[in-house]
């Protein structure tokens, strides 16, 4: 008797667990295939022009490699070459005569380097928006580079060349859009300004923020800004097949950190039990072990996988497309690789290491520098901490070298800018699906905070797997036809930008 009733509420036990499987598979699959998406529709202007003659094709060409053998070389922080920034201004308006020389567009030259253009709309009552790229590159010392990195050199279809994929293309491709512009005598709506930046791989400081001053002293706001950063990523994204477009809506803060030890020198014969190499290396270890917190789900990174959940391929999709479940699983799968780990939380990177100046002295010294960079949903102030309670160790001194917070997360919903980015990608670059994303390192527009809520991070190419090694790296390069559809990007953006504001969205569901 008792065994059976036991036995039946075995079975409703069990039934009741199968209708949950079921509900539950049904839930994933449901939200899976059918999660809605806001569309909209925009009027094609078939006036529109964005092809490219031959001519423009070649001229075209011809301005970047030219660009590209200006060795705008930003050394270190004190050092750049002056003499390439000063040529490569006196380049552009050589290259660009319709530009400087157009009544539409006012040019002055700011921090010695730094270009501004106001671009003067038809329409006074519609926001400016800010075009960005910067003329300065990284070093390039020429070793095994397969052509002379400041060469210029056509090679396959490809200009090689420090500066072609960060950030001449873009430098180049926003003056070569608005000459042709002009020339075909089109003139924009809306106002615009372009900064081209002089010091954005060293801070900014004396270039965006030369700019910015110049426009807060003007009362400028800003609709939205368009800076480098992310792109059209093809196979970058693991699990995802098809191409898909990026849009940085934020960046990440970051603190360079110097820790000291003193101790008394001594000599190594009569050594003490700590020595203050032993005591700093201690320190770093910890550091290194105790990761910072895992922040998935805090800041925009799971907008992204949401966004694009239906473009994973199965089994991928069924997890992006339920967060709401799996979200533990998913940061612990992101952890595992270093670029995807740099999403998930600050990075802690121990850089510089110091100590020592003889085999038989104890040093009285050891320092070590650590770089983090900050998840978009923490703050200076929260990492010191962590990192105060992580080393324990009141011999460790810390000093901030430098530091600030991360960028505020754009709208990519209901905003002017991200609308018109993810119609000209469109446009553009045959329908990829589009993205915000949190760009990882950092860029000029982090200066613009204070002129507009809407900062884009955007480059307007393809970037393979292998060619985002090239940025910063070796062999940098950008095919012909890529440098031809980043400028169609741009002549498609200033047309776009003419519209008042955006349609409205209407539902629409993927079909099953
Ligand atoms: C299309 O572009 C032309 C020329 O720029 C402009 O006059 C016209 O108003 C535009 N039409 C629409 C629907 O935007
Ligand atoms: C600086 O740029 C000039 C050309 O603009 C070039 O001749 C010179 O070699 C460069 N200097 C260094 C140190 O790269
Ligand atoms: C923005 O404005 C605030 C308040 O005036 C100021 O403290 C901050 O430094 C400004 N930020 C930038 C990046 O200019
Ligand atoms: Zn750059």
């Amino acid at each position: 008797m008792a065994v059976s009733r036991w036995k039946a509420v075995g079975s409703t036990l069990l039934a009741a667990f199968l209708v949950g499987l079921v509900v539950l598979i049904a839930v994933l699959l449901i939200r899976t295939y059918t999660l809605p998406t806001a569309v909209r529709k925009w009027n094609r202007n078939e006036s529109l022009i964005t092809e490219l003659a031959e001519k423009e094709r070649k001229q075209l060409v011809e301005a970047l490699k030219g660009a590209i053998r200006i060795p705008t070389v930003s050394f270190s922080e004190e050092e750049q070459n002056t003499t390439a920034l000063r040529e490569f201004g006196e380049y552009i308006q050589k290259v660009f005569p319709q530009v400087f020389s157009s009544s539409l567009i006012q040019h002055e030259v700011l921090g010695g380097y730094s270009h501004l253009f106001k671009v003067q709309g038809s329409d006074h009552n519609l926001l400016p928006y800010m075009l960005l790229a910067h003329i300065d590159v990284v070093p390039a010392p020429p070793e095994s580079w397969e052509v002379p990195p400041f060469s210029g050199e056509e090679r396959d279809g490809y200009i090689y060349g420090r500066g072609t994929l960060d950030d001449k293309n873009c430098v180049i491709g926003i003056l070569q859009s608005l000459e042709f512009l002009l020339k075909r005598g089109h003139k924009p709506r809306r106002s615009f300004y372009i900064g081209l930046g002089h010091d954005e791989e060293i801070s900014g400081h004396k270039g965006a923020q030369k700019i910015v001053e110049k426009l807060q002293s003007q009362g400028v706001k800003l609709a939205f800004v368009l800076d480098e950063g992310l792109a059209v990523l093809d196979g970058v994204i693991q699990g995802i097949s098809q191409p898909v477009a990026l849009v940085g809506t934020t960046e990440k803060g970051s603190v360079t950190l110097d820790l000291t030890v003193n101790r008394l020198p001594g000599h190594s014969s009569m050594p003490p039990s700590e020595t203050s190499i032993g005591i700093l290396a201690a320190a770093v270890s910890r550091l290194e072990q105790n990761m910072m917190p895992n922040m998935f789900g805090n800041g925009p990174e799971q907008d992204m996988f949401e966004h694009l959940s239906t473009k994973f391929d199965f089994p991928l999709n069924i997890i992006m497309a339920n967060l709401w479940l799996f979200s533990p699983i998913l940061s612990r799968i992101l952890e595992l690789s270093p670029s995807t780990n740099a999403i998930v939380r600050t990075t802690t990177a121990l850089t510089i290491f110091k100590a020592g100046i003889k085999s038989n002295v104890i040093p009285p010294t050891a320092t070590a520098t650590v770089n983090f960079r900050l998840h978009p949903a923490q703050t200076v102030q929260e990492v010191l901490d962590i990192v105060q309670n992580t080393i324990k160790d009141e011999r460790v001194e810390l000093s901030v070298l430098n530091s600030f917070d991360p960028l505020p997360v754009s709208p990519n919903d209901m905003s002017l800018g991200y609308h018109i980015l993810q119609r000209t990608i469109h446009d553009v670059f045959s329908g990829p699906p589009v993205a915000p994303g949190v760009c990882v390192g950092n860029t000029d527009s982090r200066h613009f905070v204070n002129l507009t809520n809407s900062i884009y991070r955007f480059s307007p190419v393809v970037l393979k797997k292998e060619d985002v090694d090239r940025i910063h790296g070796l062999n940098e390069r950008i095919s012909k036809e890529a440098i031809e559809l980043l400028v169609q990007f741009y002549i498609q953006l200033i047309q776009n930008s003419d519209t008042d504001n955006i349609p409205p969205p209407h539902l629409d569901t993927h079909e099953l």
